[in-house]
């Protein structure tokens, strides 16, 4: 973890609060790319995730916006209640599991907060001289942040209570093989641009947690860790994390929720159960990593690059 501070708080559009973080000494934080994300642990003791979505190109400070959820678990009301300029928070990543892939031309599709990890995106798109556009949602023009950073010209505007629901089907035409979409933003519109995207062409990112389904088998399963020759036996009862720990092995955590990436994990044999809220679908399909805080074995035995 890297101690920052928070160095500007500002109000970037109704109920969405930006913070600007710094290291106390004013000294380099580490580089990342579009699409990452940090997770902060705020004086509260919680650990949220946040996309980075200021200047990938400062070296000397971070951006990341939140948006007020009254019915959160707190992370966000403590951000915008309590979290004032000069305060200590505790920083883990950057991590990227929505990377920007190269192509010739993007679509970029944004629901209200989601638009935060596209921002780098889009700078780095126009930076690469690459054909974009961006399709932007939220319920009312006052709560969609960052407007105003928007390049001219690329962006079409759509809040909801004066031009109603997104026209994904007619903004995205036919996807053709030089495209590549991405869309970040709460579920039903993912599954909406799912159902007109070929999931070759397409990169989501989710903020709010989505359905799992139950696990693929409820009798135990034995986890290999490679490098330290240690065998655990996984029952229905222990995440392949609390069995790891209970035998002394451990990995770098954090949300253990299956939401931040923190204990991604190589998988050397076997098949892992997806659980987690991270992994891409082509991510899952490859089976060569795991979340091992939630996801669990579809295989009697696993192996582990632990
Ligand atoms: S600790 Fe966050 S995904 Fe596993």
């Amino acid at each position: 973890m890297t101690s920052l501070v928070v160095t500007a708080k500002d109000v970037v559009a109704d109920g969405v609060v930006a913070l600007t973080l710094a290291r106390p000494d004013g000294g380099r934080l580490p580089d990342w790319t579009p699409g990452a994300h940090v997770d902060l642990t705020l004086g509260s003791g919680e650990t949220r995730q946040y996309s980075l979505c200021g200047d990938r190109w400062d070296p000397s400070s971070y951006r990341v916006a939140v948006l007020r959820e009254p019915d959160g678990r707190g992370g966000s009301r403590y951000v915008h209640d309590v979290l004032a300029v000069g305060d200590p928070v505790e920083l883990g990543g950057p991590r990227n599991h929505f990377p920007l892939v190269p192509a010739p031309r993007y679509r970029f599709v944004a629901g209200g907060i989601g638009v935060t990890p596209l921002l780098p995106m889009i700078a780095a798109a126009e930076v690469l001289g690459a054909d974009w556009s961006l399709l932007y949602g939220g319920r009312r023009r006052a709560s969609m942040a960052f407007l105003d950073e928007l390049p001219a010209g690329h962006a079409t505007v759509v809040p909801q209570d004066e031009a109603g629901l997104l026209p994904l089907a007619s903004w995205l035409g036919t996807v053709d093989d030089d495209t590549v979409v991405y869309a970040c933003g709460p579920a039903p519109l993912l599954a909406a641009v799912e159902a007109l995207v070929p999931a070759a062409r397409l990169r989501t990112e989710r903020f709010t947690t989505t359905e799992i389904a139950a696990p693929v088998r409820d009798t135990p399963f034995t986890v290999e860790l490679a490098r330290s020759g240690t065998t655990v036996t996984v029952d229905a009862s222990v995440s392949v994390l609390e069995a790891m720990r209970r035998e002394g092995a451990t990995t770098l955590s954090s949300c253990e929720r299956g939401t931040c990436g923190t204990c991604e994990t190589t998988v050397l044999a076997g098949v892992p159960d997806h659980r987690d809220q991270v992994l891409a679908d082509h991510e899952r399909a490859a089976g060569d990593c795991m979340l091992p805080c939630v996801s669990r074995a579809a295989t009697d035995h696993l192996v582990l690059d632990l």
